[in-house]
């Protein structure tokens, strides 16, 4: 049981008229991971997760979650799995308290625990004083965290958390971040879809980027930034540089004279960075100013699921395949930690 994966997906079909939301998605999340679904709007991620907690009937291919077939054995799977899902499905009428001890009866908690439980996950997302809130009477940050909340009551072994902080202002989104990385570090495993990258980068272990309701890559933010390219600027006193002597530079991929200096492609721009100035000043020329751009997340995103990728489709919207303009992970610009 311990090495059965949290959530093992095969071919999963779903089929909409005219509309294939999953493709034959297949993918493996480990128990205790922190695992990323990164995908332009439509790209079936929400899909997948109703798959997962037997709310969608997949056409065809299967699923497990914690080695439970998610349509044969619906009710061990919901025993282990939360979501706090995208859109928001709360009993306006009922002080949110109220709300979260009824969820947390529904899981099984007895009635006499019920009430701590209640309080001490809306304390978790930092809701305790809102306790006799409706649920429509909370701000959008304070919803989602509510969500959240109602998804712990049931203390599940899988939180699954669809786009947890969409429409959320940056200083929430840190807290929910917060939250879910310290749930995840003592041990609870957590599926989380986003189309902000920067949300992927800063929490997963590891990220499948899903497009047209198929896995386009899975693999570590960082190994995913590296498939990008990093570019180097050189302002160059002086005539112009022979490029070539600059291309015979070892591992670097591209180079582009300009009016004021030049332009270097590389992968890793480390590790061309001398050769590039030592290049430069054996041909009696100074380096000015050096500006290196490094590959981000966002490149290698845009690169696997953009109108030029393969797949189904361009995205649906402008929103897909940008983090928030003042997210932006290229580290060129100004960093607000
Ligand atoms: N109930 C449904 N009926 C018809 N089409 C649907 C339904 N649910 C989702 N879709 C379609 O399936 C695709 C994937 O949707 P979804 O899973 O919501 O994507 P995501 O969560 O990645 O934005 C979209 O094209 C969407 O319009
Ligand atoms: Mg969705």
């Amino acid at each position: 049981m311990t090495n059965t994966p949290a959530i093992e997906a095969e071919g999963l079909v779903k089929r909409y008229d005219g509309v294939r939301a999953l493709d034959g998605l297949t993918l493996s999340v480990d128990r205790g991971e922190f695992f990323g679904l990164l995908g332009p709007n439509g790209a079936g991620k929400t899909t997948f997760i109703e798959t997962l907690v037997g709310l969608v009937e997949p056409t065809a291919g299967q699923a497990a979650v914690f080695g439970n077939d998610v349509e044969t054995e619906q009710q061990a799977v919901r025993n282990h799995v939360s979501v706090a899902p995208q859109e928001f499905n709360v009993d306006r009428f009922f002080p949110i308290q109220e709300v979260l001890e009824h969820a947390a009866r529904i899981h099984g908690v007895r009635a006499s625990d019920a009430r701590e439980r209640a309080a001490e996950a809306l304390e978790s997302v930092g809701l305790a004083a809102k306790g006799d809130r409706k649920f429509r009477a909370l701000s959008g940050g304070m919803k989602r965290r509510f969500l959240l909340a109602r998804a712990l009551v049931s203390d599940p072994d899988l939180l699954i958390l669809d786009e947890p902080t969409a429409g959320v202002d940056v200083e929430i989104r840190r807290d929910i971040w917060n939250v879910v990385q310290r749930l995840n570090d003592d041990g609870m495993t957590v599926l989380l879809t986003t189309h902000y990258i920067e949300e992927a980068e800063r929490l997963c272990d590891r990220v499948c980027v899903v497009d047209g309701g198929q896995t386009v890559v899975v693999d570590t933010p960082g190994q995913l930034r590296r498939r990008g390219t990093d570019t180097i600027r050189a302002e160059i006193d002086g005539e112009r540089v022979h490029a070539n002597r600059l291309r015979a530079v070892d591992g670097v991929d591209d180079v582009a004279v300009t009016s004021d200096g030049v332009t270097v492609r590389a992968e890793r721009a480390e590790s061309v960075l001398a050769a590039v100035v030592t290049a430069v000043s054996r041909q009696g020329r100074t380096v000015e100013t050096l500006e290196v751009d490094r590959a981000s997340l966002e490149d290698a995103f845009v690169d696997l699921t953009g109108p030029g990728a393969d797949g189904s489709g361009g995205p649906e919207s402008d929103e897909t395949t940008t983090s928030q303009p003042s997210e932006r992970s290229r580290q060129s610009s100004t960093t607000e930690q």
